[in-house]
């Protein structure tokens, strides 16, 4: 029960409903096949429907008058696209123009920029596309309407430093002039009125907008000086800067805010700017227009290189693979109990070494904006021996995998590792008989479809014996060192000696989310110490970094979701599987003898540094065990 009040804490504040779902029905869902169509690229290139079957295919359809295009090509975001780690080299990056005219600017800079041999092509005419998917994948140009007049298209704040507006919304006006200092702000009218300031080069945007902040005021139009770019206000590195919603507008906007008394905040929709095709050649939304930036379609062609490798493992011959759930609903929870149609020993005969759990979570409709918004951690146990279930949600002894939900897309899918729990599973005493299991499949509120399947290949051999790890202390609530107290496990080792894993399922939620953590094991006065930092430092240490989690993609991370998606987290990210945290520790224990496990955790500030805490203020789902072999 306190983990289920806990984990509603997981869900984010409802801040604002952008992007807006500009389309929300289409004959085109991410998996389908493409219609017929031929795209010429400068260079000569024939691009068709059946042409491309093996690399990734991401386009783009530059509009030149939208700002959210327009800073995707500023220079800072053309040089992070290039230089990001892990750069998708075998994607096919294609870009047309909504302009022709403005092909040659941004192919020229992309060109220029491109040092690493990426994929790159350009066409004149991207219509046979434009026509048909991107007719109905449309996209949103954001805007600002003074009342009854003319809507100019704007450049919100980037999302995450402040709040955003809602989709459509009028806001009364006033005149906050420069804008530069508070003092000399008016007195806000009341809560609903924004600002309208002008700083020239009095000052930053950024500035302005925190004036206004500080001035009490719940919005701010930015009006930029004559002839500049619109720029984003504050910036990744200022997580949580500003609380109010800020946005940018042209110059020429000026007189008709200032003359109007409101102004509406809403979208145009216009044909979809992106669309992509996998490895297998068929058709995946891009995902969310949230951050501005080319490597919005860097993170999703690494997603799709991952999904190419994802799909081209599972299509290997040598498996067994048994359904569990079919996109069966989870709201709260979906269980199913079935016979396995292995045994133990016919897994061992079939040189079987390895147990995987795959999974897939899609939405009550086609598309991305049919998913449910928020992000949940989603748990998978099985109870193979007729005895009852555990009811926690995460954390439970006999929990074969964890993922957490992504925000508001439909396409996360992952094989995860669970050879160490493959006892939990094989209990029964008799190995040739196939088990009867109860698997049931968590998460919280709101309804997904999952899909899972276990699966058996071959790899370094099924353990014999799977032991969970339980201590006398099993407290969540990790904002003390009494969370550390009573952690020490006694266990018999059997005897003989050979491989021993010791694995665990770690992730921090709440006010552990965006903070770092550690996770150290040690057996009796071993000199080993085995820890999460050594084994999986990236996945805990990056907690609360700008692009922690962006940085996963591809690892299979869904990207461009609906929310802060791009923020590390402790131990896990949006649209991701929790990977096993394992550890060989066959030499450090007493075979056929008692042995003591001893376990202790550790926060510490963003980044690492600062003196290690004893708490961070939230909780740790944490569910461990040792597998002998
Ligand atoms: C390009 O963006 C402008 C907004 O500035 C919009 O009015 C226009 O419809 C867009 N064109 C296309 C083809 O998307
Ligand atoms: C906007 O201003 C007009 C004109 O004063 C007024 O009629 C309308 O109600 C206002 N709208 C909102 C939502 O405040
Ligand atoms: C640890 O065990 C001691 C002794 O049984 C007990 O007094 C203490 O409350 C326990 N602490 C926690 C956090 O469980």
């Amino acid at each position: 029960m306190l983990c289920m009040m806990l984990l509603a804490s997981l869900a984010l504040p409802a801040l604002s409903s952008l992007p807006p779902a500009t389309y929300t029905s289409s004959p085109y869902s991410s998996g389908s096949l493409p219609p017929p169509f031929t795209v010429t690229a400068s260079d000569g290139t024939i691009l068709t429907e059946s042409s491309l079957s093996s690399f990734p295919l991401v386009f783009m359809n530059y509009n030149s008058t939208d700002p959210f295009s327009i800073q995707m090509f500023s220079d800072a975001s053309v040089a992070s696209f290039f230089s990001a780690a892990n750069f998708p080299l075998q994607t096919t990056f294609l870009f047309s123009a909504t302009n022709p005219s403005d092909l040659s600017s941004i192919s020229a800079k992309l060109t220029a920029a491109n040092t690493i041999g990426a994929k790159l092509l350009f066409a004149a005419d991207l219509s046979t596309l434009s026509s048909s998917v991107l007719s109905s994948w449309t996209s949103p140009i954001l805007t600002v309407a003074p009342f009854e007049g003319e809507s100019f298209p704007r450049l919100d704040c980037y999302y995450g430093s402040c709040g955003w507006p809602s989709e459509t919304q009028t806001s009364p006006l006033i005149d906050g002039k420069v804008g530069c200092d508070e003092a000399e702000y008016p007195e806000p009218p009341d809560s609903s009125t924004y600002v309208v300031v002008e700083p020239l080069d009095a000052c930053t945007p950024t500035a302005a907008a925190q004036a206004a902040a500080a001035a009490g005021f719940s919005g701010v139009i930015v009006v930029q000086a004559p002839d500049a770019p619109l720029e984003i206000i504050s910036s990744a590195d200022d997580i949580d800067a500003l609380d109010i919603v800020a946005t940018m507008v042209p110059s020429e906007t000026k007189e008709a805010l200032l003359a109007a008394p409101n102004a509406t905040l809403g979208y145009d929709v216009v044909p979809g700017f992106f669309g992509s095709l996998s490895a297998g050649g068929r058709l995946y939304e891009v995902g969310w227009e949230k951050l501005p930036v080319l490597s919005m379609l860097m993170w999703h062609a690494q997603w799709l290189e991952f999904k190419a490798q994802l799909d081209s493992s599972l299509a290997a011959s040598d498996s067994i693979s048994v359904p569990v759930f079919s996109a069966d609903l989870m709201q709260e929870a979906a269980s199913a109990t079935l016979q396995l149609p292995v045994s133990e020993s016919e897994l061992r005969a079939r040189g079987m070494g390895k147990m995987e759990v795959e999974f897939a979570l899609t939405c009550g409709g086609p598309l991305d904006s049919d998913c449910s918004t928020w992000d949940h951690v989603v748990t998978l146990t099985a109870d193979c021996s007729g005895g009852a279930l555990g009811d926690e949600p995460g954390g439970a002894e006999n929990e074969l995998a964890r993922w957490i939900t992504s925000f508001r897309r439909g396409v996360g899918h992952f094989l995860t590792d669970a050879t160490p729990l493959f006892k939990s599973v094989f209990a029964g005493a008799d190995q040739d008989k196939p088990p009867t299991c109860t698997f049931k499949i968590q998460t919280e509120g709101e309804p997904w479809l999952a899909t899972v399947n276990l699966r058996f290949t071959e790899g370094d051999g099924l353990p014999l014996q799977t032991l969970p790890v339980v201590y006398s202390n099993t407290a969540v609530k990790f904002d003390s060192d009494a969370y550390n107290e009573n952690r020490t496990f006694a266990f018999a080792a059997p005897a003989g000696g050979g491989r021993a894993v010791l694995s665990a399922l770690v992730t921090g939620h709440g006010g552990c989310e965006f903070l770092p953590s550690a996770h150290f094991w040690r057996f009796g006065n071993g000199a080993a110490l085995f820890s999460t930092t050594d084994a999986a430092g990236g996945s805990f240490m990056n907690a609360g970094s700008p692009f922690g989690c962006a940085d996963r993609t591809h690892e299979g991370a869904v990207p461009n979701e609906h929310g802060t998606w791009y923020y590390g987290r402790n131990g896990w990210c949006d649209g991701l599987d929790v990977a096993r945290v394992s550890f060989e520790v066959g030499r450090s224990l007493a075979w056929g003898a008692t042995n003591e496990l001893a376990y202790h955790a550790r926060s510490y500030d963003v980044g690492g540094g600062g003196e290690s805490k004893g708490g961070c203020g939230g909780y740790i789902l944490m569910s461990a065990s040792l597998a002998f072999y």
